[in-house]
């Protein structure tokens, strides 16, 4: 009988993911669709506050799956921005 591997694919993108966030060259976090996370922040910070909404407007999660946790993290990394953004305008005001 055949044993079944997998191939874990995304295994370094969290490490090429903070390389990015520094300002690094964008990274693909989908790689079924070939979408970068700059592509999934831009859209994060346009209003897709879900994976779903995501997968409507750029494609991310819409074959196997396997990046799901790295677009929700994106996800919560652009509202967690968005959520600390009003105090510190107010206090420099
Ligand atoms: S890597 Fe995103 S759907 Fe496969």
């Amino acid at each position: 009988m055949r044993s079944c591997a997998s191939i874990d694919n995304h295994s370094r993108l969290r490490l090429n993911l903070a390389i990015s966030r520094l300002g690094g060259k964008p990274m693909y976090v989908c790689i079924c669709n070939g979408i970068s996370d700059r592509a999934i922040r831009e859209a994060a910070e346009a209003g897709c506050d879900t994976v779903a909404e995501m997968t409507m407007r750029t494609g991310a999660v819409a074959c196997c799956g396997s990046c799901r946790d790295l677009v929700a993290e994106i996800i919560r990394d652009v509202q967690t921005c968005k959520a600390l953004e009003l105090p510190v305008l107010a206090h420099a005001a």
